[in-house]
């Protein structure tokens, strides 16, 4: 397991469409969304194997969701481990969103996903 000589930091990369979280000035981890009107749909989080299981992904979503709340937005988790976060962070119960049939079709529909 690599372990980080400084704080990882999480940045939005909007040509992306992607949140990356760095450790030591490198991406490893990101997570992946598509706008949808006001709506932020988040559709998949990954962290690289080396970095795993030291709480990244957690750091990373909720600076992420921080971030969608600053703008106003609302949140879709259709990522499993978005799903899960907000079920265990309360604090973001009043931007979250349910999945629905037509987000999912919607999101079938974005290109280059
Ligand atoms: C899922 C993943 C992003 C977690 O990254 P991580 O930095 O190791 O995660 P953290 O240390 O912050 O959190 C670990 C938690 O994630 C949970 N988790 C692992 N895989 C998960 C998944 N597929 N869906 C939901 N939760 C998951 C673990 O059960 C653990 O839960 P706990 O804190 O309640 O014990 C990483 O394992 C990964 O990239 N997996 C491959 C891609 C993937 O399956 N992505 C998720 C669906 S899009």
């Amino acid at each position: 397991m690599t372990q980080p000589a400084t704080a990882p930091t999480v940045q939005r990369v909007d040509a992306k469409h992607r949140y990356e979280i760095l450790v030591d000035g490198k991406t490893v981890g990101l997570t992946a969304f598509r706008d949808h009107d006001d709506q932020r749909v988040f559709y998949h989080t990954e962290i690289d194997d080396a970095f795993a299981g030291q709480g990244l992904a957690a750091l990373l979503v909720q600076q992420a969701l921080t971030d969608v709340r600053g703008s106003g937005k609302r949140v879709v988790p259709v990522c499993p481990y978005v799903a899960k976060f907000l079920k265990n962070h309360d604090e973001f119960a009043g931007i979250a969103d349910p999945v629905t049939p037509e987000v999912l079709q919607w999101l079938e529909t974005v290109p280059s996903k």
